[in-house]
This record gives structure tokens, C-alpha cells and sequence, in this order.
């Protein structure tokens, strides 16, 4: 699967093709969306690159936090924060140990992960959705079982699963949601990170991962009831914590671009300069996430609820669709009011409460705040009534 045309989707194991042009579906993958810019990296890239990655971790890191070729190219930026954290991602790939990128929901671990594995191995399908649910099958391999029953175990019958198949190709696997996955099952992949192969007692053989094969995890530490990693499994892992962003500018910045081009794909108009709305949005979550004002002056209650980057994305790209079907395409308070407080009001009871409060005290007096504080009344009470 490596070396994917650009143009197409994969045709699947059970021969379903599905071929479309990455403007026909909802979302492209990385590799697709970002063909051009990749094939510019590979081009002017002149530096070594370790077995089978398709350019180098220079290339890589530069395809993450973007920046201009010498040819001209302007490479946009994928993660948006600390360069360092994306050098320590792609050294650790570089070498036998694998990555695990660690943060609360909304850090852009799985569009991080997703754009590694584009630039490394040119292909980030090679994904498990770990879930509770999640067997040593989906990982490893399964059987088709018509062949199975009529011919027995045989190499034909096998039908590898998305980590087998990077290790038979030497790519990079992308496992998410790490730790919703089974400690029994996840243990499954301690001797895939330390020995490299993948034994089919079945077939009475094994498969020993290609020089390029790796293994990027994501999970997120916020989640209860999941199951923790072993400490033999985390060894094998570098851990990346990918942090929430430090300031309100640099929050912003991500929101603006990520809006832009999630508007630019829904064919929604993104004008930046209507979007002035997005630094209260994102004032609002910084402030609830932290429970203090941005002058530091009063301290409020912080939702049940995660306000995370994410979630601002998302208020601000309803708020474009509200705006531009319903409105006058500009994005104003009356467009973003819904949505901050079903982003904020998840738990109809406590968190309707920490929301009254913090229009009551905060936005009610807020200069410039009043349309924002109208809007928000206007939607009625929060659900279950106020307290
Ligand atoms: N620092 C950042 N730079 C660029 N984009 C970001 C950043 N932080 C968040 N985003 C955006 O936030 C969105 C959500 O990211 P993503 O789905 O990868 O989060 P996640 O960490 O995997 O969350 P979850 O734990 O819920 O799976 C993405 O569209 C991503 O572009
Ligand atoms: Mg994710």
C-alpha cells in the first residue's frame, strides 16, 4: 500500500474497490489531501533517510510544522506548538523504539499521528481503532474462514491485519486509542515492539517486520475506565505528551487555520476576516478549562465537560454553517452561542450551573461581551432549568 496513488482509494481485502477522487470524499487522507506538498519534500530532499521512509526526518518534521522549500514551496503547518516535541517524535521513529503520543482529548494526537506515518511511509491507513472490543486478531491477523475450512491453515487463508501488514512492508503502523484497548490484547504487541516478528503458530512460521516498520500509539490520559499500559509495554514506547497551547494567540491561530480549511473542504465561504468570533470562542474554553478569567482577577467552576482546542474548532466551523446558510455570512455571536453551550454543558445539571455562573459574572460585564451575552440568554435557560 505503500507509494498510494493519490487520486484513489485502496481496494479493500474482500476486493471492494473504492475509487474516488480525494475531492469526492467527505475526508482524504493525509497523503492525498497533502500529495503536492509531499511530493515537493521528497524532491528537494537530499538527506539520508533511514530504510524505506520516503524522505527524511528533516523532510518529516518540516512537513509537520511547515515552512518554505528552496524551490519556493510553501509547505503549510500540520501541528501548530512546540518543534521539539515533533523532532523527539520523529527521532524516536527513526530508531527501534516506538511512539506513543500521550495527551487529554482534543491535542491533535490522532492528526499527528496520521500525518507521521503520510510523510514516513506514505500511507497512514494502517490504522487499528483500538477499542474495548478489541481482539489479538485485529491486530495481528485473522483467517478467512471459507478457505480455512476448505483447505485448511495456509498462508492463502491468512488474512493480515493492519499491523502484520506494516511489518511485512516495512512501514508505520498507527495504533489508537491505546489504552482502551484490553491489557491482555495490548500485551500482544510486547513481542512485536521487542523482537520484531509476528509468529503464525498455525502455519508454524513468523513474520519478521522489514527494516521501516514502526509503531505510533495514541492515548488519551483523561478517559476513565481505561486500561494503563504495562510497564513492560511503556518501556518500549518514547512518550510524547502533546500539551493543550499555551497561549490564547497560539490557540487562535490553530482554530483560525483548522477552520479555514475544514470551511474551505465543506465549500462553506471562510473569509479570516469574518472570524474575529473565533478569539472569544476561544477565550471562553480557555477560561473555563482553567477556572481562572485571562486577567487572572476571579476564579470560576470548570465544567464536566473537555474544552479542548477541538472542541473551539468545532463551535466555530457549526458557527460558519449557521452563518453562511442561515445568516449573512459573517460569523457573530448569535452563530456561536448554540454551540459554546453544548460544548460546555454536557452534564445538564452541573454543568448548566457553572455556565450561569460564568455568564452572570464574567461575560454579562465583559466590554464589547454584550451581543455575546444576549445571544447566550436568548437560547433560554440551559437545559434542566437554572439552578
Ligand atoms: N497544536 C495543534 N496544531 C494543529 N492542530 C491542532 C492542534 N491542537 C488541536 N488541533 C486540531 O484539533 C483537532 C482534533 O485533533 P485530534 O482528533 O487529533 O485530537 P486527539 O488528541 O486525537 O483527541 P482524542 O483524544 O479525542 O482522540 C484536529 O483537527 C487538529 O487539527
Ligand atoms: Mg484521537
Amino acid at each position: 500500500m505503500t507509494g498510494i496513488d493519490p487520486t484513489t482509494t485502496g481496494t479493500s481485502e474482500a476486493g471492494i474497490s473504492e475509487t474516488g477522487t480525494s475531492d469526492e470524499v467527505v475526508r482524504a487522507h493525509a497523503e492525498q489531501q497533502f500529495a503536492d506538498e509531499l511530493t515537493a519534500l521528497r524532491n528537494v530532499d537530499d538527506r539520508p533517510r533511514p530504510p524505506r521512509w520516503a524522505m527524511s526526518p528533516w523532510a518529516v518534521s518540516t512537513y509537520l510544522l511547515g515552512g518554505e522549500l528552496r524551490d519556493g514551496t510553501v509547505i503549510t503547518p500540520k501541528y501548530i506548538g512546540s518543534r521539539r516535541l515533533i523532532e523527539i517524535a520523529v527521532a524516536s521513529l527513526a530508531t527501534d523504539r516506538a511512539l506513543l503520543l500521550l495527551g487529554v482529548p482534543g491535542t491533535a494526537k490522532s492528526w499527528v499521528s496520521e500525518h507521521l506515518a503520510a510523510a514516513v511511509s506514505g500511507d497512514s491507513t494502517l490504522v487499528v481503532q483500538g477499542t474495548a472490543g478489541t481482539s489479538e486478531e485485529t491486530i495481528r491477523y485473522g483467517w478467512n474462514y471459507a478457505s480455512l475450512l476448505a483447505h485448511g491453515p495456509s498462508a492463502d487463508a491468512l488474512v493480515p491485519g493492519p499491523v502484520m501488514r506494516a511489518m511485512q512492508s516495512g512501514a508505520i503502523a498507527r495504533i489508537e486509542e491505546l489504552t482502551r484497548i484490553p491489557a491482555d490484547v495490548q500485551d500482544s504487541l510486547i513481542t512485536i515492539l521487542s523482537e520484531k516478528t509476528l509468529p503464525v503458530p498455525e502455519l508454524d512460521t513468523e513474520v519478521q517486520a522489514r527494516r521501516g516498520f514502526n509503531v505510533i500509539a495514541t492515548a488519551n490520559n483523561r478517559d476513565k475506565g481505561v486500561n494503563d499500559l504495562s510497564s513492560a509495554l511503556r518501556r518500549r514506547f518514547t512518550t510524547v505528551v502533546l500539551p493543550l497551547p499555551d497561549s490564547l494567540a497560539d490557540e487562535v491561530d490553530i482554530v483560525t487555520r483548522r477552520v479555514t480549511s475544514l470551511g474551505a473542504s465543506l465549500d462553506l465561504p471562510a473569509d479570516l476576516e469574518s472570524l474575529s468570533e473565533i478569539s472569544r470562542v476561544v477565550t471562553v474554553m480557555r477560561e473555563l478549562r482553567s477556572g481562572l478569567t485571562a486577567d487572572g482577577r476571579t476564579t470560576i467552576k470548570s465544567p464536566s465537560s473537555t474544552l479542548s482546542t477541538a472542541e473551539a474548532i468545532s463551535v466555530v466551523t457549526s458557527g460558519l454553517s449557521l452563518a453562511a446558510h442561515f445568516g449573512d455570512g459573517v460569523v457573530g455571536a448569535d452563530d456561536v452561542a448554540a454551540g459554546l453551550l453544548g460544548a460546555v454543558v454536557k452534564d445538564p445539571v452541573q454543568d448548566a450551573v457553572v455556565w450561569d455562573e460564568y455568564l452572570e459574572t464574567v461575560v454579562r460585564g465583559r466590554e464589547g461581551w454584550d451581543d455575546l451575552y444576549r445571544a447566550c440568554r436568548d437560547l433560554g435557560p440551559a437545559p434542566m432549568g437554572r439552578a
